[in-house]
C-alpha cells in the first residue's frame, strides 16, 4: 500500500474535529474552519484522496472528533470507513479526554481512562503493541518503513492539555527504533502533542526535552498536531512535521474566497528507501 518505485506515499492530517451531524452548529468548527460547514474539510479531503490518491497511506495525529462522544466517533468512523483500511490514527486529548461535556466528561475519563473506546474505532486494526498497556505501537507500512504511534494523552488531568509521554513508553519507543535502525528501516513516529516549544499556549508535550533526547538520531520523521498550526522543519537529521485542522484555509491565497479552489489541502510525504523525504500541498 502507498508504495511506488520503492517509495512511501503518504499523508498527513490532523484535528479534523468531527462532530456528530455535518449541518449542524459547532463552535470549534466555526472557529477553525471558517466557513465551512462541520465535517465539510474531512468529507472533501476524504473525497479527494479516494479520488487522487489512491495508493496514499494516511496518518492522523488525533482530535479525530471535537468531543469524543459516541455520536461524534460513531460519525468520524463512517467519514473514514472509505479509507480505514489504509488509515492510521493516534487519539488526542479532544478524543480521549472530552471536552465541553462536563459531568458526561468526567464519567467517560473514569470509567474508560485508557480509552479503549476510542482504539476499538479508531485503532490499527493489525499491529505490535510495544507495552502492556497499548499505549505504544509498531505498524509496518511497508517493506522499508515502520510508524511508531504514541498516545500522548495518557498523563494527568493537568497535563491533559499539554500531553505527557511517559518513562515506560518512551523506554519501549526508544528501544524498537535502534531495532528498526539496525534492520535498515525509515522510523516515523506519530503522536499528537507538540514535540518542543509552542510559542502562545502552553501545549508543548510536558517532557518534550526527555522525548526529543530519547528519539535522537533514530527517527527520520516525527508526524504531530493538537496546536492547530503547521510547520516543517529539521532538527538532528529528523523531519519534524505538524499539520493544521485545515492547512490551506489558515493561509488564505489574495483575492481568493476559502470556498474557491485551491484554498484547502493537506500534506502529502514521500519517504523513499533512502535519501531525503519530501514533502507538497495537495490543494483542491
Ligand atoms: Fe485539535
Ligand atoms: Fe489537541
Amino acid at each position: 500500500m502507498g508504495v511506488r518505485e520503492g517509495t512511501l506515499t503518504l499523508v498527513h492530517l490532523s484535528d479534523l474535529h468531527c462532530v456528530e451531524t455535518d449541518d449542524g452548529e459547532c463552535i470549534q468548527n466555526r472557529f477553525e474552519f471558517g466557513d465551512l460547514r462541520p465535517n465539510e474539510w474531512a468529507i472533501h479531503t476524504i473525497n479527494v484522496i479516494q479520488a487522487q490518491l489512491p495508493e496514499a497511506f494516511v496518518v492522523i495525529t488525533g482530535d479525530v472528533t471535537n468531543s469524543g462522544t459516541k455520536s461524534q466517533m460513531k460519525r468520524a468512523a463512517e467519514l473514514f470507513a472509505p479509507v480505514a483500511d489504509r488509515t492510521l490514527m493516534v487519539p488526542g486529548n479532544h478524543d480521549k479526554n472530552p471536552v465541553g461535556q462536563g459531568l458526561l466528561g468526567a464519567l467517560k475519563r473514569f470509567s474508560d481512562p485508557r480509552g479503549d473506546e476510542w482504539w476499538r474505532l479508531f485503532g490499527p486494526a493489525t499491529c505490535k503493541w510495544l507495552d502492556d498497556d497499548q499505549s505504544v505501537f509498531q505498524f509496518r507500512a511497508c517493506d522499508h518503513v515502520v510508524i511508531y504511534g504514541i498516545d500522548s494523552t495518557r498523563g494527568s488531568e493537568k497535563t491533559w492539555a499539554q500531553g505527557e509521554v511517559s518513562d515506560s513508553q518512551l523506554d519501549a519507543l526508544a528501544t524498537n527504533l535502534v531495532r528498526s535502525r539496525r534492520q535498515g528501516l525509515r522510523t516515523v513516529i506519530a503522536m499528537h502533542h507538540h514535540p518542543f516549544i509552542a510559542e502562545g499556549l502552553p501545549t508543548e508535550l510536558v517532557n518534550a526535552d526527555r522525548f526529543r533526547r530519547r528519539i535522537k538520531g533514530l527517527a527520520d520523521l516525527v508526524l504531530f498536531g493538537h496546536k492547530h498550526n503547521e510547520m516543517a522543519s529539521h532538527r538532528d537529521n529528523t523531519l519534524f512535521v505538524a499539520s493544521h485542522a485545515n492547512p490551506i484555509a489558515q493561509f488564505p491565497k489574495e483575492g481568493l474566497e476559502p470556498s474557491d479552489p485551491g484554498q484547502h489541502g493537506f500534506r502529502v510525504l514521500t519517504i523513499p528507501r533512502t535519501g531525503d523525504i519530501e514533502w507538497h500541498w495537495h490543494t483542491y
